[in-house]
């Protein structure tokens, strides 16, 4: 086989239950069955991953990456089709899967180094490029719960390159960390091409997407819908989400716009963690000075809610100078729970209400879990504590 990995038709379906706080009583009387819809998270998948590329995913939320990633590790097995692969396989799927939260780092490294095939001697081997890699020496015997979610990813990223597999797969971890990982993790990456191994990779960065990857398949609803050079691929996949906007184009007099906004977390840009200090970069360019103006950023979910709107106006109106500029929002800890957020941004005349640039949908961004998530679902984090009060 030339290839590293084989899918051939291959779909995943999921049911998605609707009675799932039913009472037992009420499931004994339906006799167990439960109520469900089925749904094709992957559909008639063909790709050939050939040996020594890296080989990129993308497309939409939901559009399946992770699902056929996880197909790809074994983790699911598909429901029809067939993949076949060659090599031992590495997987780095979820922020701090597969660790204990009560073990140390040193523990975790042994039970996640014994998962993916290796002996402990093989391990002790690697153990200390694994730690000096993740930046952990001082904290490798303290439990990972007390790690930050950076700490996590670049453990568990560690762990999984550094067991040298044939073919790793990575999903969305390259926007994860500080940038000086983020050097290490693409210098790890292009070392493992020079090796001739091969990597799966999805991620929603784009542009390191298309200078990493030999080749990128397109994803949308659980369909191929192209497959090849990742610049060809990734703009048609980028014209897409931008036509695909119910939006309507930017608007406003546009003497001044805004001409971009950098949404960064702790670990890296496009990317932070629920209840974690998060940046909303606003950068702007100026014709001519524009007097009087506040920002706006206005913060909702894909399907359009609107979460939170901030603007500058409580600091006071002020001139923007004719040429580029940037102003900050900080946020603290970011109440928001794990999903893909969008970003408007306007600038605007308080005093009259003339809208100077409104620009829709200028940035999207991912918030991931905390480590320590309770699982909590909806849209706003509250970050409270449960606390017994006796009885
Ligand atoms: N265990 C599951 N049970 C039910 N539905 C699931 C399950 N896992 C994934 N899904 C659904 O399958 C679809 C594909 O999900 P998947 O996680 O593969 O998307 P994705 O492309 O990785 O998205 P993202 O860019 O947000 O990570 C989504 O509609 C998702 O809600
Ligand atoms: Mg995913």
């Amino acid at each position: 086989m030339d290839d590293a990995m084989l899918v051939e038709d291959v779909s995943k379906r999921f049911r998605i239950y609707h009675e799932r706080n039913q009472s037992l009583k009420s499931a004994v009387m339906r006799r167990g069955r439960a109520q469900f819809e089925e749904f094709w998270a992957l559909r008639d998948v063909d790709l050939a991953i050939p040996h020594g590329k890296t080989f990129g995913l993308v497309g939409h939320n939901g559009s399946g990456k992770s699902t056929l990633l996880k197909c790809l590790a074994r983790i699911l097995v598909p429901d029809s089709g067939r993949i076949t692969s060659q090599g031992r396989i590495s997987a780095l799927l979820e922020l701090g899967a597969g660790f204990h939260a009560e073990l140390s780092g040193r523990d975790n490294v042994y039970l996640n180094g014994s998962i993916l095939g290796l002996s402990r001697r093989d391990i002790d081997a690697r153990f200390d490029d694994i730690v000096s890699f993740a930046g952990l020496e001082q904290f490798i015997d303290s439990p990972v719960k007390n790690y930050s979610s950076g700490m996590y990813v670049r453990l568990g990223f560690s762990v999984a390159i550094n067991v040298e597999p044939d073919i790793l797969l990575v999903d969305e971890v390259l926007a994860v960390g500080d940038e000086e990982f983020q050097r290490r993790s693409l210098e790890k990456f292009q070392q493992f091409r020079d090796d001739g191994r091969t990597v799966v990779v999805v991620s929603h960065a784009l542009g390191t997407m298309q200078t990493m990857c030999d080749e990128v398949a397109w994803l949308d609803h659980g369909r191929i819908l192209g497959v090849g050079d990742p610049e060809d691929i990734i703009g048609r996949y980028a014209g897409a989400v931008g036509t695909s906007e119910p939006e309507a184009p930017d608007g406003g007099s546009c003497e001044a716009r805004v001409t971009s906004v950098v949404v960064s977390g702790e670990h890296g840009a496009a990317t932070t963690v629920s209840g974690e200090a998060t940046r909303f970069r606003v950068e702007w360019s100026a014709d001519e000075d524009v007097r009087d103006v506040e920002h706006t950023l206005t913060i909702r979910t894909l399907d359009g809610v609107t979460l939170a709107v901030a603007s500058s106006g409580g600091t006071g109106a002020r001139t923007l100078k004719r040429g580029d500029g940037a102003v900050e929002l900080v946020v603290p800890r970011l109440p928001l729970v794990a999903g893909t957020y969008v970003v408007d941004a306007t600038l605007n005349r308080p005093a009259d209400g003339h809208v100077v640039h409104r620009a829709d949908h200028v940035a999207e961004f991912v918030v991931h879990p905390a480590a320590d998530s309770d699982g909590s679902v909806g849209l706003v984090a509250l970050g409270g504590t449960w606390v017994s009060t006796g009885r």
